[in-house]
C-alpha cells in the first residue's frame, strides 16, 4: 500500500472513530442521572470534540474522504452509548474501559508507524493515545465491573470497536 492511501487510511479512521466516541458520550449521558457520573463524561467529551476538530482539520489539510459509514457509526454508537448506560454506572464505565483500550492501542501502533514518515501526524497521535489513556483510567477508577456480565460486556465492545476500525479504514 502507498504512503499517501495508509496517511488517507489513518486520517479516515481517526476522524470516524473520534465522531463514534462523541456519540458513545451523548448516548450516555441522555440516559444518565446521577451528577457526578454525567460531569465526569462531560469532561471526557470535551476532550473527544477537541480530539474531532483536530482530526477534521487534518482530513481537509490532507485531503481525505471521510467514511461513507458517518451515519451507520453515529446511529450505532450513540445506541452503545445509550445501551451502556441503561445497564447502570459500572457498565457506563466499562464502555469507556473497553473502547479506549482498543483506540490507545491503535493511536500508538499509528504512531510508532509515522515516526520518522510524517512526525507532526506521529505527535498527535501519540498525544491522542495519552490523552484515551486518562479516560480509560477515569472510568477504571470508577468501577467497571469484574463479574460476568461486565466482562462479557467488555470484550463485546471492544470486538464491536475492532470492527468498526477495520471497515472505517477500507470504506
Ligand atoms: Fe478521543
Ligand atoms: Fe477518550
Amino acid at each position: 500500500m502507498s504512503f499517501k492511501k495508509k496517511i488517507n487510511q489513518i486520517i479516515r479512521v481517526d476522524l470516524a472513530g473520534e465522531k463514534g466516541a462523541i456519540e458513545i458520550y451523548k448516548g450516555q449521558l441522555a440516559v444518565i442521572k446521577d451528577k457526578t457520573l454525567s460531569n465526569e463524561i462531560k469532561i471526557m467529551l470535551k476532550k473527544e470534540e477537541e480530539h474531532c476538530e483536530k482530526f477534521t482539520k487534518l482530513l481537509v489539510q490532507y485531503k481525505v474522504r471521510p467514511t461513507i459509514l458517518d451515519p451507520v457509526w453515529k446511529v450505532g454508537a450513540f445506541g452503545l452509548g445509550m445501551f451502556s448506560a441503561a445497564l447502570g454506572k459500572k457498565a457506563t464505565m466499562a464502555c469507556t474501559e473497553a473502547v479506549e483500550e482498543v483506540i490507545i492501542d491503535h493511536y500508538e501502533k499509528q504512531s510508532k508507524y509515522l515516526e520518522g514518515k510524517d512526525d507532526a501526524l506521529s505527535k498527535v497521535t501519540k498525544k491522542f493515545a495519552s490523552d484515551e489513556k486518562e479516560h480509560m483510567h477515569i472510568a477504571k477508577d470508577m468501577g467497571t465491573g469484574s463479574d460476568l456480565l461486565h466482562q462479557t460486556l467488555k470484550s463485546g465492545i471492544k470486538l464491536i470497536s475492532k470492527i468498526a476500525i477495520k471497515v472505517s479504514e477500507r470504506v
